[in-house]
C-alpha cells in the first residue's frame, strides 16, 4: 500500500479586512495572510473501500465533519475515483485557533491524492477544488505570503516576509467562526487596517512597516471578556518588545511579530505562566 507524508502547515493573518456581505451569505474580505513554521503531519494512503480517519487528539471529529474527510470526498468525486482513503493526521497546530489547522489538513490530503494517483489534477484545478472545500484551503496549499480576496480564496502572490520571531497565544476560549461573521453584521466596524500600506511594507520587506500595520476587524466582534483576554495578550506581546500583535483568522490565536528573537522567548516564557499553549518560532 502506497502512502505520501506532508507536513500541512499553519497560517496567521498579518491583517484581516472584511468589506461587506455578499449575496452568497460569505463575506467579502482582503486579508494578507503568511504561512507559520508550526505543521500537522498528514499521511495519506489508497486503502480499503471508504474514507477512514485517524487523528491523535480524541476531540477531533474524525468524520465528514472534518476538513481532511471533506477534502478526500471532493478530489475522489472529481476524478471519478471509487477508491478508499486513509488520513492519518498528527496534530500540532492548535485547534479553533484562526491558523487554518484544518483547512491546511484539508490542503494536505488533495495534495497527497493528486501525488498518489498520478497528478491527474493540474495546480489551477486542485486549486478550484480546495476553494469549494473552505475560504482557506487554496492558501493552505500553495503557502507563503498572499492578499487574500474575495472569500479569501482569489489569491495574489507576495514576497516573503522579512525574517522574525513570531510569538503565537492560544488562549482556552473559541469563537465558531460563522458566529463572529455575523456578529460583524450587527455592528458598525469603527476601524479597518491599512492593507494597502501593509502590501507595501511588504514589498518593501520593512518589518516595522508590517508589524505596525497588523489589525484584524474580528477583534472588535468578540464579546468583552474574550476581547479583554486579546487585548492582555496584545499587551504583554507589545510590553516585551513586539513590533505589532494582533489575533488571526476569526480566532482566537494571538500573535506578536518580533525582530529580536532573545525577546520574544523571553515574552513567551513570561506568557506561559498565564496561557497553556505558547508558541515561538522563527520564520
Ligand atoms: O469557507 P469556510 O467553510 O471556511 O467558511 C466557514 C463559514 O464562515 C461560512 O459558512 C460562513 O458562515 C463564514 N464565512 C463568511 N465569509 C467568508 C468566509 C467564511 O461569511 N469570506
Amino acid at each position: 500500500m502506497r502512502s505520501v507524508s506532508l507536513q500541512a502547515q499553519a497560517k496567521i493573518n498579518l491583517s484581516l479586512d472584511i468589506l461587506g456581505k455578499r449575496a452568497d451569505g460569505y463575506h467579502e474580505v482582503r486579508t494578507v495572510m503568511v504561512t507559520v513554521p508550526l505543521c500537522d503531519d498528514v499521511t495519506v494512503s489508497l486503502d480499503g473501500d471508504d474514507i477512514k480517519i485517524i487523528v491523535d487528539r480524541p476531540y477531533i471529529p474524525a468524520d465528514r465533519r472534518n476538513i481532511a474527510w471533506k477534502a478526500a470526498e471532493a478530489f475522489l468525486h472529481s476524478v471519478g475515483s471509487d477508491n478508499g482513503v486513509s488520513i492519518y493526521i498528527k496534530k500540532r497546530i492548535p485547534v479553533q485557533a484562526g491558523m487554518g489547522g484544518g483547512s491546511a489538513d484539508g490542503a494536505a490530503v488533495l495534495k497527497g491524492l493528486n501525488e498518489l494517483m498520478g497528478g491527474p489534477l493540474s495546480t489551477e484545478e486542485l486549486l478550484s477544488l480546495a476553494a469549494g472545500i473552505g475560504s482557506d484551503v487554496p492558501f493552505c496549499a500553495v503557502g507563503g505570503s498572499a492578499l487574500g480576496t474575495g472569500r479569501g480564496e482569489k489569491l495574489e502572490y507576495l514576497p516573503d516576509i522579512p525574517k522574525c520571531s513570531i510569538v503565537v497565544v492560544k488562549p482556552a476560549f473559541s469563537v465558531s467562526t460563522p458566529e463572529l461573521y455575523s456578529k460583524i453584521d450587527s455592528i458598525a466596524l469603527r476601524y479597518h487596517p491599512d492593507t494597502d500600506g501593509m502590501l507595501e511594507a511588504i514589498r518593501n520587506n520593512d518589518l516595522n512597516g508590517i508589524a505596525h500595520r497588523c489589525f484584524n476587524v474580528f477583534e472588535e466582534a468578540l464579546d468583552t471578556r474574550n476581547r479583554n483576554t486579546v487585548d492582555e495578550i496584545k499587551g504583554t506581546l507589545l510590553a516585551g518588545g513586539a513590533l505589532g500583535a494582533a489575533m488571526t483568522g476569526s480566532g482566537s490565536a494571538v500573535f506578536g511579530l518580533f525582530s529580536d528573537d532573545d525577546l520574544a522567548q523571553e515574552t513567551a516564557a513570561e506568557l506561559k505562566n498565564s496561557f497553556r499553549s505558547v508558541f515561538c518560532m522563527k520564520n
